[in-house]
């Protein structure tokens, strides 16, 4: 199947005065794709995402949505609608004026509008809430209310920039799984923001992960964890060890990835056991090498075959190796 090509981001540049922002920047999204930028606070996501709903002036690189530049449309005269962290809802103006309004500003018929603004308070779960004020609502139930205001606008791709990271866990699960479905019934294309790489696994087609400025690595959520291209990405997705090898290597492993067998001496590496923590249906247990700590995960079955103090060997189903 040809995928069609739906945004594409040309080595776009960005440089506040203080010399922070970002460079090199090449995405492409396909239509229907849900592709997350990940990277710690302070790495440019927001960035990207405010120059791709047209809120930033670049200073160099082409942005083009269905093939058409966007570098000098306003944002409203750009295919996208953007969901931000904070709400932003209207405070004064109750649900269904929240929804309304741009639908207004379309001159849609009143009668459409209300047919509309039906379909997408169902769609996100808040049938019955059209006349409650948003400070009535709970932070959930809020950015549901702002998702349903940006899919109103039928946008050709859906911004959110760290939409969900002043909800509580549990709610914040939630609205992940809901914004999963919402995506994956719709088929619009989504450009979202996180700097919580559970977040971005979970949801994502594809991931960016950016580091200062600059992308380290663009895959799907398995590329990325089996094959990280860099150290940074291999140190900031999921659990990793990290041990000193030959010629200025280091090699990296996951705790998954160690097998351990007992008597010290058969593997590569040795050491002996140091902790063993059951957490649930696998367990935790940490190896004491000659220069570090190794965290490795094993089956039940395996942990309950060794004791702290034991003599161990290691060896690595899967492993990737950095040059210094
Ligand atoms: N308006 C601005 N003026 C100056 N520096 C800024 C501005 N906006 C962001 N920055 C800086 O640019 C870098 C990237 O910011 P941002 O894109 O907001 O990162 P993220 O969203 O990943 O946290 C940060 O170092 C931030 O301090
Ligand atoms: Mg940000």
């Amino acid at each position: 199947m040809q995928q069609k090509l739906k945004v594409q981001i040309k080595n776009l540049k960005k440089k506040y005065k203080n010399g922070d922002g970002v460079e090199n920047i090449n995405i492409d999204v396909y239509e229907g794709e849900f592709v997350t930028m990940l990277g710690p606070s302070g790495c440019g996501k927001t960035t990207i995402l405010r120059a791709l709903g047209g809120f930033l002036d670049v200073d160099e690189g082409d942005i083009l949505i269905d093939n058409r530049p966007m570098n000098h449309l306003p944002p409203e005269k750009r295919p996208t609608a953007m969901v931000f962290q904070s709400y932003n809802l209207w405070p004064h103006m109750i649900v269904y004026d929240n929804l309304a309004f741009g639908l207004k500003l379309k001159k849609m018929a009143k009668e459409q509008i209300q047919i509309e603004t039906q379909k997408a308070l169902k769609l996100v779960n808040m049938e019955g809430y059209e006349k409650k004020y948003p400070t009535q609502l709970s932070g959930g139930q809020q950015q549901r209310i702002a998702i349903a205001r940006a899919l109103l606008l039928k946008p050709s791709v859906l911004l959110l920039d760290e939409p969900f990271s002043a909800l509580d866990a549990k709610i914040r699960n939630q609205m992940r799984e809901e914004l999963k479905k919402i995506q994956e019934e719709l088929n619009i294309t989504v450009v979202f923001v996180t700097h919580d790489q559970k977040e971005a696994m979970a949801l994502s087609h594809r991931v960016v992960v950016m580091n200062k400025g600059k992308i380290e690595q663009i895959g799907t959520p398995t590329e990325i964890y089996d094959y990280p291209a860099t150290r940074y990405v291999a140190s900031f997705i999921g659990e990793m060890n990290f041990i000193d090898g030959n010629d200025r290597t280091t090699i990296a492993v996951r705790p998954e990835d160690i097998v351990i067998t007992k008597g010290g001496s058969t593997g590569e590496w040795n050491g002996c056991v140091s902790s063993i923590m059951i957490l649930g249906h696998y367990a935790e247990v940490n190896i004491r090498t000659k220069d570090q700590i190794i965290k490795t995960y094993l089956t039940r079955a395996v942990a309950d075959t060794i004791r702290v103090k034991d003599e161990v060997s290691l060896s690595f189903s899967k492993q990737c190796v950095y040059r210094a």
